[in-house]
């Protein structure tokens, strides 16, 4: 399988710069955010910015092979979600919506386009992270390079991150030491639909579902819920506090 480089290092995104044009940008207005301060490099990458899924599959197998190996967060692939399939991702932001309802505060790690707000109880302290501003309110970090950043919730949503992230033990680690709660969606690669090419999709690991459950167990986190959607997807939650013994699973 081809490794071609697939772009230079000579760009800087500066999480204080404006966003480029095409960001996804919501109310229509770019907002300076208050972030935590870091300074992103990102490989100037041969893709047009915004178009993975333009590329052909042995491309953006290649691309993502190349960002394993240089541990390389692909900061271009995300900078717009207009070619992403956003639409899918409502489901899981239903139910992640339903199962933090009675949480007061919500951190979301990989907002992406924000669908979870829209879902969460009415107050809720609403809470984006993510490597791209998505508005003025976003926490602006890498989570393949820097650490979680301290955030006023004790719950927190990671829907569809876990599959771009290098070291996820960490990253769990981490939620264990900052959230009670955590509800969290991945593709594991063992469900009657799994996708056969991981890289192709941009997933950077390729746990099965019980060793993606292990991921938290050992973290220290008890299962609480869990539900198969899609024929590949699942969604879990996660506590520290052990579930009540015969407590259900609802949606
Ligand atoms: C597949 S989208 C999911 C968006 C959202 N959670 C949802 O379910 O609708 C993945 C999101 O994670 C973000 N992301 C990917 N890698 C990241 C990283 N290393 N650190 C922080 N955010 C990251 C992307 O920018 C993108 O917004």
């Amino acid at each position: 399988m081809s490794r071609r480089a697939v772009g230079r290092r000579d760009r800087a995104v500066d999480a204080g710069a404006q966003p480029p044009a095409d960001a996804f940008v919501p109310r229509g207005q770019y907002i300076r955010p208050v972030v935590v301060p870091t300074r992103i490099r990102s490989l100037a990458p041969r893709m047009p910015k915004s178009h993975f899924y333009d590329l052909s599959d042995a491309e953006r197998t290649a691309a993502t092979i190349e960002s394993i190996d240089a541990r390389r967060t692909m900061v271009e692939r995300w900078s717009s979600l207009a070619d992403e399939r956003p639409r899918g991702w409502t489901v899981r932001a239903r139910i992640a919506g339903k199962w933090l309802r009675d949480q007061p505060a919500v951190a979301d790690l990989g907002c992406g386009t924000q669908v979870l707000e829209a879902h969460l109880a009415p107050g809720t302290l609403y809470l984006p992270v993510d490597v791209v501003a998505r508005d003025g309110r976003t926490v602006v970090v890498d989570l393949n390079r820097e650490p979680l950043p301290r955030l006023p919730a004790r719950a927190a949503a990671a829907l569809g991150l876990l599959e771009y992230v290098f070291e996820p033990e960490a990253l769990v680690a981490a939620m264990f030491a900052a959230f009670d709660v955590v509800v969290t969606s991945y593709n594991p690669r063992d469900l009657p639909a799994a996708l056969a090419d991981r890289h192709a999709n941009g997933w950077v690991n390729a746990f099965d579902q019980a060793e993606f459950e292990q991921l938290f167990i050992r973290a220290g986190y008890h299962l609480d819920r869990r539900y198969a959607f899609d024929k590949r997807q699942v969604i879990w939650r996660f506590t520290t506090a052990k579930p009540a013994p015969g407590s259900k699973s609802p949606r």
